[in-house]
């Protein structure tokens, strides 16, 4: 199979990440059914979608033609038996729970052709955790889409150990085929390439503000201005949320216990004043 043999795909989860990931899918010519549990999230998932769409109609970077034509691509289906039993792919974005994850990949199992490749979406789960649930362990790994998925070009694909070359090869065409830049992540680590990295970086800038050498704000204007990154560490924080990010820190400080992944004071008092970020407009910044 190559990626371009990948003409319909199902995207299951129609949240935050699974209803950018069908939409980028479907722009790009293939056939798309989102499922989900929950009816109103396809709804949801829908309504936002065509909004998106006419958006884009709207301010002249699309014609409407186009536009009809990603729709007719664009299916939310209900039942997941009806939603997966002719697919090429099944892309996994549902919540980040492992049980969860893998009873949904064991009832594929059984519901899908055996051509069909499992790829999950998650954040945490390796491939070969979720690849156990399975009889077709080497047509399972990872695809991980950033968030917003439509707009971010990166996609990490991410490879257990006994994934097979072809299904890594489909996987890495179809994401070129679905206009994205795929790379690949040979061996299974935790965070994969992009979060490690932005660790790295988002460590560093914690040590430099908690021994006073700098302040947030000019350790973002040092990344931004002087690294030419897009968003220093301290807003790449707050737009993520610092809730979120104090419990991933709390997290895997309980399962480290090291003390370079306790959680700063500085994180733990904003967070503890409500200031949560981007989303309630005061964090490291102010937001209107
Ligand atoms: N949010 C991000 O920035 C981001 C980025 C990259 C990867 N991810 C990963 O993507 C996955 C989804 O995250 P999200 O932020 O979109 O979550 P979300 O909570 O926004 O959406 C999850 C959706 O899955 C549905 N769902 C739950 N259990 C289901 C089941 N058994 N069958 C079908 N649907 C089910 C829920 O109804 C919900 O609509 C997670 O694995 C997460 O780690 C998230």
């Amino acid at each position: 199979m190559s990626g371009n043999s990948i003409k319909k795909v199902t995207v299951i989860g129609a949240g935050t990440m699974g209803k950018h990931i069908a939409l980028n899918c479907a722009i790009y010519g293939i056939e798309t059914n989102l499922t989900d549990t929950f009816a109103d999230a396809l709804d949801k998932a829908l309504a936002w979608s065509n909004e998106y769409l006419d958006g884009r109609v709207a301010k002249g970077k699309m014609t409407s033609e186009k536009a009809d034509e990603i729709k007719k691509n664009f299916h939310t289906v209900s039942s997941l038996e009806d939603a997966v039993k002719d697919v090429d792919l099944v892309i996994e974005a549902i919540i980040e729970n492992l049980e969860v994850k893998r009873e949904l990949f064991a009832k594929l199992d059984l519901i899908t052709p055996a051509h069909t490749i499992f790829a999950s979406n998650s954040s945490t789960f390796v491939p070969s955790a979720l690849a156990v649930a399975t009889k077709r362990p080497e047509k399972v790994a990872n695809i991980h889409y950033f968030n917003p998925a439509v707009h971010m070009q990166l996609v990490e694909v991410i490879k257990s150990p006994v994934s097979s070359p072809d299904t890594l090869e489909t996987l890495m065409e179809f994401a070129k085929a679905t206009g994205k830049t795929p790379i690949l992540v040979q061996k299974e680590i935790d965070g994969f390439i992009v979060n490690n990295i932005l660790a790295g970086i988002t460590n560093t800038a914690w040590f430099l503000v908690e021994n006073g050498y700098a302040t947030p704000q000019d350790i973002d204007l040092g990344a931004e201005k002087g690294l030419g990154h897009a968003m220093g560490p301290f807003r790449t924080l707050d737009l993520a949320g610092l809730d979120t990010i104090l419990s991933i820190r709390q997290a895997k400080y309980e399962k480290s216990g090291k003390e370079q992944d306790k959680p700063p004071a500085l994180l733990v008092e904003l967070v503890k004043n409500g200031h949560l970020g981007k989303k309630t407009g005061k964090g490291f910044y102010t937001y209107e």
